[in-house]
């Protein structure tokens, strides 16, 4: 059986991808940032997924506004980096999981959410961004990717709680495979941001760290928030962070918050990160058992002084 063993959410800003492909990390102003993401570096490479499910969503590279899928799920051997308008990131391509991810279509469909299938799809910052925070910048992405591509960026977004309920299909689907594999699920974009109009520049930290605060211990309460609220309270573009439901709806109700960072700026928005961990960690066939893989990453969430909080 394959098992989500935890759920992992970050901004996704696009000049943070330029401030690595340019080597401008050690500059104060991304310092800040990046530093933020020292701790989690170590905790995702003592984790060691199989796997990662990266909720994502595409701004115009992979599909035009000629067609907008809702929930577009990456099925392909392999995921290049899209041009954005400066030619595609200097990261490595995405190798995907084809047979877990048409495992998971089968069953999310069957559960009665549409997905989009894609065989063929190119990743843009909403991605790979993302993964370098998390995984740095290595020659090859150390384990596959499934890619849900969600749409954030025209009227209509899918609900917060369609997202909740998508994510717990997602577990579902992911534990009915057949075989021993651990996958970590990422939600990504948000936080607070406006990208354009009056209220360019919007950034509303009291709402963030709300919405984090529940992510952990009251994630049900968050899928209530209306597109409007959303919009209102964290500006437009804040509604990407209906993303970080579908992970945290794919997480056990009680999870241990093992790391939180939160910096503003970076460009125009709130940089926002947590880890989670379910707690339930069922042994696998040739695993370790359940408790020495938790205490493996409680050992490892020590190591990197991450904080716990349990909901
Ligand atoms: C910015 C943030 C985004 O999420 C995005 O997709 C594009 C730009 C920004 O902060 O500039
Ligand atoms: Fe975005």
């Amino acid at each position: 059986m394959a098992r989500i063993i935890a759920g992992v959410a970050s901004s996704h800003v696009p000049a943070i991808g330029a401030a690595i492909d340019n080597k401008q990390t050690e500059e104060p102003y991304w310092k800040r940032v990046f530093s933020g993401f020292e701790k989690s570096k170590q905790w995702m490479a003592d984790a060691k997924p199989d796997v990662a499910i990266v909720v994502y969503n595409d701004h115009a590279s992979a599909f035009s506004v000629e067609v907008v899928p809702t929930f577009a799920l990456g099925c392909a051997a392999e995921f290049p980096p899209a041009d954005e308008g400066w030619g595609p990131r200097p990261v490595p391509v995405v190798q995907g999981h084809p047979e877990l991810a048409s495992h998971i279509a089968q069953s999310v469909i069957l559960d009665e959410f549409d997905l989009t299938i894609c065989n063929k799809m190119e990743v843009d910052h909403g991605l790979t961004v993302p993964m370098n925070l998390l995984f740095g910048s290595p020659k090859a992405w150390p384990c596959p990717v499934i890619p849900l591509a969600v749409n954030v960026v025209l009227y209509p977004p899918p609900t917060a709680h369609r997202c909740y309920m998508l994510g717990k299909a997602i577990r579902k689907a992911v534990e009915s495979y057949k075989d021993d594999l651990n996958v970590v699920i990422f939600g990504t974009g948000g936080m607070s941001h406006q990208i354009s109009g009056p209220r360019a520049g919007l950034i509303n930290s009291k709402f963030d760290k709300a919405f984090l605060d529940n992510l952990t211990k009251d994630p049900k309460k968050l899928t209530r928030i209306s597109h409007l609220e959303f919009m209102r309270e964290a500006g437009a573009e804040g509604i990407e962070m209906v993303m970080w439901l579908i992970m945290r709806g794919a997480l056990d109700d009680k999870v241990d918050e093992v790391y939180r960072f939160y910096t503003v700026p970076a460009s125009n928005t709130a940089v926002g990160h947590i880890i989670l961990e379910n707690r339930r960690r069922a042994a696998g066939k040739g695993r370790k058992p359940a408790a020495k893989a938790g205490s493996k990453l409680k050992r490892a969430a020590a190591r990197a002084k991450v904080h716990r909080v349990r909901s």
